[in-house]
């Protein structure tokens, strides 16, 4: 599949719940927040045979996330399934990391039964390594339980693990070096993504803005000037870099500052309620829902795909939409 402006799409990312064990300040609504009904959400089942007809058309890559994926029951029977799908040959899960520690029957892991399952490579949410500073930007005292699941993570085998920090101005900022050491010390990849207006929060507000520029200036004040990898890529729009005598792979994301951000994209969102969304900041979606439960044929539903690709944008709106209070649809990530 190829859009209008030359992006191949071979990458979808799939939310399978709206809800989460979490509360992140820019992520999430504070006000109390109304799930989606149970019928609302895309069943297992629907959401294989979309991944199946997006396979039809060249997708190679799937990520599951949410909310968070792994609060939902059997998650791991589904996720066992799409290695299965033809033409699948990456699989990756984004999660917060509570949950990759708990035992989930027979002395195995959630993360033991994930890498089990197919699943390749894992993004772990970690912002800080501060206990009071992770309650504050995820409004749950879990920090211990997301370290704990990093190295149970680490001891099932994924081929890569990736750290994702959201940079927040007043809150992590002087938590970059240790983040660098922590990630360095596990032979882990980390991220610095700038903050993105997907939400309703007073938090997504320029004076809570930090842009990459100065999280790499902060590292290079300390490490000495990073040293550019534009041969190394992982699935997504990070740039990385290296840190000057390691081997270490420190990747930023920059939607809001770089200009050349949506340049490389290769990506289509399916939403946990059934929404093709051909770009994160952008207000269009496409209920794909409503003519799979009509009992749309494949052939139908591929023409459903390829018609929303028709429509990617040329790149996002964020920068234009980035109104302190304005209020924002909430998608994830
Ligand atoms: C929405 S979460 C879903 C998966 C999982 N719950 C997690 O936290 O990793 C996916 C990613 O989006 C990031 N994210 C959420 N809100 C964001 C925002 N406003 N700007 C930038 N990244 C955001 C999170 O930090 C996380 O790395
Ligand atoms: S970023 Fe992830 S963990 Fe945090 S509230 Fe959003 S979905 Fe939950």
């Amino acid at each position: 599949m190829q859009d209008r402006y030359g992006h191949r799409i071979s990458y979808l990312r799939v939310s399978i719940t709206d809800r989460c064990n979490e509360r992140c300040t820019y992520c999430m609504p504070q006000e109390l927040q109304e799930w989606l009904p149970r019928e609302g959400i895309l069943t297992f089942e629907e959401t294989l045979r979309l991944i199946r007809i997006a396979a039809d058309l060249g997708v190679s890559k799937v990520r599951v996330t949410g909310g968070e994926p792994l609060t939902r029951r059997d998650v791991i029977n589904f996720i066992r399934q799409i290695p299965d799908i033809s033409g699948i040959d990456s699989l990756g899960l984004s999660t917060n990391g509570t949950l990759l520690a708990r035992e989930i029957g027979s002395g195995t892991t959630m993360a033991a039964a994930l890498r089990a399952a197919g699943v390749q490579s894992l993004n772990i949410s970690l912002d800080t390594l501060d206990r009071d500073v992770y309650s504050q930007m995820t409004g749950r005292d879990f920090l211990e339980q997301v370290l704990r699941g990093i190295d149970v993570a680490i001891g099932a085998g994924f081929s890569q693990i990736k750290l994702n920090t959201v940079l927040m101005r007043g809150r992590n900022e002087d938590q970059l070096i240790p983040l660098v050491e922590f990630a360095g010390a596990r032979d882990l990849i980390l991220r610095f993504i700038e903050m993105m207006p997907v939400s309703t929060t007073h938090v997504l507000d320029e004076a809570n803005f930090m842009p990459i520029l100065e999280a790499k200036r902060t590292i290079e004040s300390f490490y000495g000037s990073l040293m550019p990898e534009t041969d190394f890529r992982t699935n997504g729009p990070a740039t990385y870099y290296q840190i000057p005598g390691r081997e270490q792979h420190i990747g930023f994301i920059g939607a809001m500052t770089n200009l050349h951000f949506c340049e490389s994209c290769n990506k289509l969102r399916l939403t946990c309620d059934g929404k093709l969304r051909p770009c994160l900041g952008s207000y269009l979606e496409f209920d794909i829902m409503k003519p799979l439960r009509a009992g749309a044929t494949d052939k139908e539903l591929r023409q459903f795909f390829l018609h929303v690709v028709e429509l990617k944008p040329a790149q996002h709106d964020f920068r234009d939409n980035y109104q302190p209070n304005r209020k924002m649809i909430a998608i994830g990530g």
